[in-house]
């Protein structure tokens, strides 16, 4: 697209020019917008920018990985990135709330993320990846007053730095993505679905374990797996699997079961304020319930979220 490798090429010599020898820092999500900004200005000044990945453990499986091979290997970026998956299990230890996992997630990312960032010392530019639709919409009236959203929006208080930059202030998603592409990152990140900050926490309902976090990882990537091979990942805004706190009798070969119950969702919308269920059909719920039933342990149930928004919210917690 010719009007975002314009607006590429016309941001990274005026960044090129603003930021000179300075150092820049970035929190680098795995989202799209920040991935975006992060290297958008990495075009610009190279190793002067250092991002920080916290890594809390609430990815989806192999996520991590991902992120740190896409800025590292294919762009060869000066990552950093911080594995405290213990930590924030710990801290989230015997929490079922939603509304406290939520400040307490947000609350450890900013202290992590600030240890880190003095780490590298003091920086002239911070980078964060707003767009447009963000800045009509903070303050007004969005999903964050009926749940408490996490995001990055918080760090500027909490890390020293000058001045911060937002090179994709004026951008509506779909042109993040243009540039995304433009810029050479992957298509599966440039695509990505929208992804809470907080991350699996808010839908691995009830207590956080590892080992039930091992679980939901796994039935959400089969969910995933199975809906791109029918080609319906761009269609279906929003799909994942929770890990509900129930448990039900099942029967595995002569054996009884009670084991846990997953809960698929999938949502259409353009907005994420109201949105449907959508209309999977029935074959590749099939496929993916029976696979999930068959490769995941301690899970022998699989029913599908068929309510809207509202009167339910697109994420369960
Ligand atoms: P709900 O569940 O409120 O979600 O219908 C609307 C959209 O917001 C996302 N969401 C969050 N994003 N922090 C975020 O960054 C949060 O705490 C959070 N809660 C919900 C949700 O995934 C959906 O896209």
């Amino acid at each position: 697209d010719w009007t975002m490798s314009d607006y590429a090429k016309n941001y990274i010599e005026f960044a090129k020019n603003k930021i000179g020898d300075k150092k820049v820092l970035c929190a680098l999500s795995g989202g799209v917008d920040s991935s975006v900004a992060a290297v958008l200005l990495y075009k610009a000044i190279g190793k002067q920018l250092t991002c920080i990945f916290v890594d809390h453990g609430l990815l989806r499986k192999d996520e991590g990985d991902q992120v740190e091979d896409i800025f590292t290997n294919q762009f060869d970026m000066n990552l950093v990135r911080v594995n405290c998956e213990d930590r924030f299990l710990d801290k989230l230890a015997g929490v079922s709330d939603p509304e406290t996992k939520r400040k307490i997630i947000g609350e450890e990312f900013i202290r992590v993320f600030e240890q880190e960032a003095k780490k590298i010392g003091t920086v002239d530019y911070l980078v964060q990846g707003t767009i447009y639709p963000d800045v009509i919409e903070s303050g007004a009236g969005d999903a964050s007053v009926i749940k408490s959203h996490h995001n990055v929006g918080g760090l500027p208080d909490y890390v020293d730095f000058k001045e911060i930059i937002e090179p994709l202030r004026s951008l509506f998603k779909d042109e993040v993505r243009q540039l995304g592409m433009e810029l050479g990152i992957p298509e599966y990140l440039v695509w990505r679905q929208p992804f809470p900050g907080p991350g699996l926490a808010i839908r691995c309902i009830g207590e956080i374990t590892k080992d039930r976090l091992e679980i939901l990882k796994d039935a959400d990537a089969i969910f995933r797996e199975e809906i791109s091979r029918a080609g319906l990942d761009r269609e279906i805004n929003q799909y994942f699997a929770v890990l509900t706190n129930m448990r039900s009798v099942g029967v595995m070969g002569d054996e009884r079961t009670y084991d846990y119950t997953i809960a698929l969702r999938g949502v259409t919308t353009t907005d994420f304020m109201t949105g449907e269920w959508a209309r999977i059909p029935y074959d590749i719920l099939d496929i993916v319930s029976r696979r999930i039933v068959n490769e995941v342990s301690h899970v022998n149930r699989i029913v599908y979220d068929i309510t809207s928004k509202p009167p339910a919210t697109i994420e369960w917690e």
